[in-house]
């Protein structure tokens, strides 16, 4: 059903229609739920149509409280008289809420302070799905304020539900008075897209009397609220309907048809508080423009805006049409957002604002617990009857029964259902919860037999005492090879104890109270499980042990057979797509020095089909650099040469000069790991020369020089743009990748600097020099045994951990990148005489300042996003401890977020519905960023202002 709210061509009849879907009150857009929490019935707005529903549909804790005095409001004000309130117990209490697959929604709650009974202090946060979105304190003297919040989020492509939860703290009371959720048009706040949720802060019908109601559904079809603010600056206000349609995020005609005006200028500060800045630093503003009056024939309204101080669109000519300045995304500092509006010379009319928006943004929590688990644990808790255990097991925070392990994936590693009151047989989908290493479901009243845990390899703990099982005791718990506490006691189980379980050593075993046990010599029968509950009749209680001991070997059999197949195929598959099959870097492979005559005649043999550096001769290399003509360089091994070979190819020679202390041994080392090691993001090399005294590598040609030259530095070719230095990093990002992962064996490279990631032609970086690189030691990576103690690589790019302790890991290579990231940045060295980069960036990033370590010549050329997730990342990379530290795979994935966001920025730049009319082409975008002094903005003289403090308590209040 679409309801058309504007007057348009056939407008009257559209009205007409739309009050009578009113009178038969079911009018309201479908996808809309709302809940009036705590109500005992169910009910329709008269005014608008909106239905409202009791909890019971989605949500089974908690307790029902009617507010008995009368609540103002100019939200939901009905609604608020009742609540639902969770006494002290649970950790979490869910709202499941029925949603759409990748839609965008709005989910609001609203709370009434002070309407619980006795009063109470309370202290809770608020998630969506796996993210915590909010965190609220309550003191309970203040009461009746109405707190409103109002969240943007995007469910993912196979989502059909939006998890809302109270995560009570310190044992208090979790209240909320009414939580509705709104689908929102394909396209609207499309950020969230970009793994965002948006916290609104403001959001104003500009212009509108301060006493004029909020406005709402149906005036907005998407129900969100627009608060009135005129302040002292004058308004004007227009009854012509303003259509917004195609604009971001659709604003409505009545927020439009009011406006701020003044006849030469106004500004609108905006300052966020301390603790938003401290939860984001990136902020998404909507400003609204429509012209509200009725212009004579000679009138021109044009005026500019600035942003801080600084001009970011100078000839804003009003037309017909409304607009919007969508700002993806705005850096602000403590010092807020002030917008000043000024008229322009030859204008007759100054400027307007109709309304805005400001936004936080809130990065997501983007795992979700296993998968397994999670369907497991679905299906254990809906035969089990604790289905009011919803949303994800582990995220934010677990169930109170569950205890995870908080990986990168969240896996279930305990479950403690003690006392209880569980009936009916353990369900066997426990099985599948393989992290599993404790269960407790003694106490409960638990029938039939145990289920198969054979799967549960990790499980140490098995508590199913006090219960009414029965049946045999698997002789399969005996292979659990961590298992030290079984405990079997008063239950009914039957039959012999298996002789593998008494003799397991290092397990409790617990079996007394049940009387129809017996030793493993003796003989007695194993009865056939009990089943009185009807739940539990699919065991098959009437067929014989023995029957369905054999079919259970038959099913255990093939599920064996399967898995065998199936480790072959994935162990093939993962042996095909090995990248290349390694020379092994034994004696055998190691190229030996030949003579003059026969040094080109055979290339060192490999796997075929992989390339390899082939054994050139003395004078080979003299023709090809025209007898050692032009040095391009000077590295660690000697200098290095421009050559062309025979074909064309270009190359860089590397000559051992005789001042290098490179032994036989490293000049052979070098030239193996090469001969292996082949990626695109890898500098190749294409051969070697190891004739009488000489050594030589012979590479390919990086045209383009080194990262630093593009940089900084007295050598400079050239300055590069934001994006060409992401790109840049995430390539040399996965070149270091594959050394570290996919290499056999793998690889540190141990000297990772911007003068060692080169650029060609097209500017691909590439990472070069593994000179100095020694194979990484195998397994356990504290190991330092075989490792070399003298401490190597370049200064300013060392890691601590391996300089203090010679503790060579990968994540001595994830520092010296993070220091690379960090020159990348702010295009300087690393180190000088007084000043260390890495100190430097945090001391500025910890007082929020990302603004002075910016490189000048890429300022208001970057999105802010992918500038933070870069220097978040380098922050990360640069930890004094390894393990804080991210692996390549997780650096390489952070990079390609930031290089998506970079892209996406000039995509919506590009299709941003106002042309500046002056043509000079600076983004809105652009400009944000750009915010670089420090001062406060004061307005400008004699013009009329506003200042916006943002308080998140009380948000909206009445
Ligand atoms: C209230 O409305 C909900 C949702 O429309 C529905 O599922 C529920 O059955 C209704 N309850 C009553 C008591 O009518
Ligand atoms: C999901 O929604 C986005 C934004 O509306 C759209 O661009 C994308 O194509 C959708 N994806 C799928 C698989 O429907
Ligand atoms: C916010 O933080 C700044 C800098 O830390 C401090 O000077 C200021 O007093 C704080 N403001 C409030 C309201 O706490
Ligand atoms: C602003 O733009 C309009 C429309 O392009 C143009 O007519 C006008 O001259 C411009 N004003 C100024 C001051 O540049």
């Amino acid at each position: 059903m679409t309801i058309i709210w504007w007057p348009g061509r056939h407008g009257f009849w559209h009205w007409m229609l739309l009050i009578s879907l009113l009178n038969s009150a079911s009018a309201q857009e479908p996808g809309f739920v709302s809940i009036d929490c705590g109500a005992t019935s169910n009910s329709t707005d008269p005014t608008t149509g909106i239905h409202w529903t009791t909890d019971a549909p989605y949500i089974s804790t908690g307790k029902n409280q009617v507010v008995d005095r009368t609540v103002k409001s100019n939200i939901n004000e009905a609604q608020l008289q009742t609540l639902r309130y969770f006494p002290p117990g649970r950790s979490k209490h869910c709202y499941t809420l029925p949603a759409t697959p990748n839609t965008t929604f709005l989910v609001r709650p609203t709370f009434l302070q002070g309407g619980i009974e006795p009063l109470v202090d309370s202290s809770f946060r608020l998630s969506i799905d796996s993210t915590i979105v909010e965190d609220l304190t309550w003191n309970a003297p203040d009461i009746d304020g109405v707190y409103s919040y109002e969240f943007v989020v995007a469910t993912d492509l196979t989502s059909d539900v939006i998890i809302f939860c109270l995560l009570p703290s310190g044992g208090t009371t979790a209240f909320i008075s009414t939580l509705e959720l709104r689908p929102l048009a394909e396209g609207m706040y499309d950020v969230v897209y970009r793994r965002k949720y948006l916290q609104a802060l403001v959001r104003f019908n500009i212009g509108a009397s301060d006493s004029d109601p909020v406005i709402r559904y149906p005036d907005d079809p998407y129900d969100r609220a627009w608060y009135p603010y005129r302040g002292s600056i004058s308004a004007a206000e227009t009854t012509n309907e303003i259509t917004a349609d195609g604009l971001f995020d659709k604003p409505p005609s009545k927020v439009l048809q009011s406006a701020w005006i003044d006849p030469t200028s106004f500004w609108w500060q905006f300052t966020p508080q301390n603790s938003t800045l401290d939860k984001t630093k990136i902020f998404y503003v909507n400003l609204f423009f429509a012209e509200v009056q009725t212009l004579k024939p000679k009138d021109v309204r044009a005026f500019s805006l600035s942003l801080n101080g600084e001009m970011n669109y100078p000839n804003l000519t009003l037309g017909t049409e409304a607009n919007v300045l969508f700002n993806k995304a705005l850096t602000i500092t403590r010092t807020g957002a002030n917008f000043s509006f000024e008229i322009l010379p030859g204008a007759t009319l100054g400027p307007v604002l109709n309304g805005g928006e400001y936004y936080a943004s809130i990065d997501l929590t983007l795992s979700s617990t296993d998968s397994r688990d999670v369907n497991s644990l679905e299906v254990f808790k809906s035969s089990l009857g604790l289905s009011s255990w919803a949303g994800d097991p582990c995220l934010p925070v677990p169930y109170d029964w569950v205890t995870c392990d908080m990986g990168s994936t969240p896996r279930v590693i305990s479950i403690q259902l003690s006392n209880f009151n569980l009936t009916g047989t353990i369900p066997s989908s426990i099985e599948d919860l393989t992290a599993l290493t404790d269960l407790w479901l003694d106490n409960n009243k638990f029938q039939g037999a145990i289920p198969d845990l054979s799967k549960l390899a990790k499980l140490k703990t098995l508590h199913l005492q006090n219960n009414l099982l029965s049946g045999g005791i698997p002789s399969t718990l005996a292979s659990l090879t961590f298992l030290t506490e079984l405990f079997l006691q008063n239950n009914k189980f039957s039959g012999p104890i298996p002789a593998d379980l008494e003799s397991k050593s290092g397990l409790n075993l617990q079996t007394s109270g049940n009387d129809k046990l017996c030793a493993p010599t003796e003989n007695c029968p194993i009865l056939p499980p009990d089943f009185t509950d009807d739940s539990g009749t699919t065991g098959g209680g009437g067929s014989k042990s023995g029957g369905s001991g054999a079919v259970i070997g038959g099913i255990v059999g093939g599920v064996i057979v399967a898995i065998i197949v199936i480790g072959l195929l994935v162990w093939f598959y993962c042996r095909k797509h090995r990248k290349p099959s390694p020379v092994t870097a034994s004696s055998s492979s190691r190229p030996t020095p030949t003579g003059a005559s026969n040094a080109s005649a055979r290339p060192p043999t490999g796997a075929a089909g992989v390339r390899q550096a082939r054994a050139f001769s003395l004078h080979e290399v003299e023709v090809a650099t025209s007898n050692y003509k032009t040095k391009i360089g000077e590295g660690g091994f000697g200098p290095v040469y421009y050559g062309r070979l025979p074909d064309g190819t270009e190359v860089a020679v590397k000559v051992n000069s005789e001042t290098s202390n490179q032994g036989a041994t490293e000049f052979s080392t070098e030239v193996s790991t090469l001969s292996r090691v082949h990626h695109k993001n890898l500098v190749s090399l294409l051969g070697y020369c190891e004739e009488n005294e000489s050594q030589i590598l012979i590479y390919e040609f990086m045209s383009k020089g080194t990262l630093r030259e593009h940089l900084y530095g007295r050598e400079m070719k050239g300055k590069i743009s934001w994006k060409q230095r992401l790109d840049v990093a995430l390539n040399a990002a996965k070149g270091l990748e594959y050394l570290h992962n996919d290499c056999i064996p793998k690889i540190i490279h141990r000297d990772i600097k911007s003068n060692n990631i080169l650029l060609n032609e097209k500017l691909l970086a590439k990472v070069a020099d593994f000179g100095i690189s020694k194979l990484a030691p195998e397994g356990d990576s504290n190991s330092t045994s075989g490792q070399t103690t003298i401490v190597r690589g370049t200064t300013g790019y060392l890691d601590p951990e391996y300089y203090a302790h010679s503790k060579l890991t990968q994540k001595s290579d994830v520092f010296s990148f993070g220091v690379v990231l960090l020159e990348t940045i702010s295009g300087r060295p690393p180190n000088s005489k007084d000043y260390n980069l890495v100190e430097w960036a945090r001391r500025q990033l910890n007082s929020n300042d990302l603004d002075s370590i910016i490189d000048p010549f890429i300022k208001g050329s970057y999105d802010p996003e992918s500038m933070w997730k870069v220097a978040e990342l380098a922050m990360g990379c640069v930890e004094p401890y390894g393990v804080n530290r991210p692996d390549m795979t997780q650096v390489v994935r952070a990079l390609s977020q930031a290089v998506e966001f970079e892209e996406q920025k000039s995509q919506t730049f590009s299709s941003q519905p106002w042309t500046p009319s002056s043509g000079q082409g600076r983004s809105y975008d652009d400009y944000s960023s750009n915010n670089s002094t420090g001062s406060p903005y004061p307005p400008t003289q004699g013009s009329y202002g506003a200042t916006t403090e943002y308080e998140p308590k009380p948000l909206f209040t009445p």
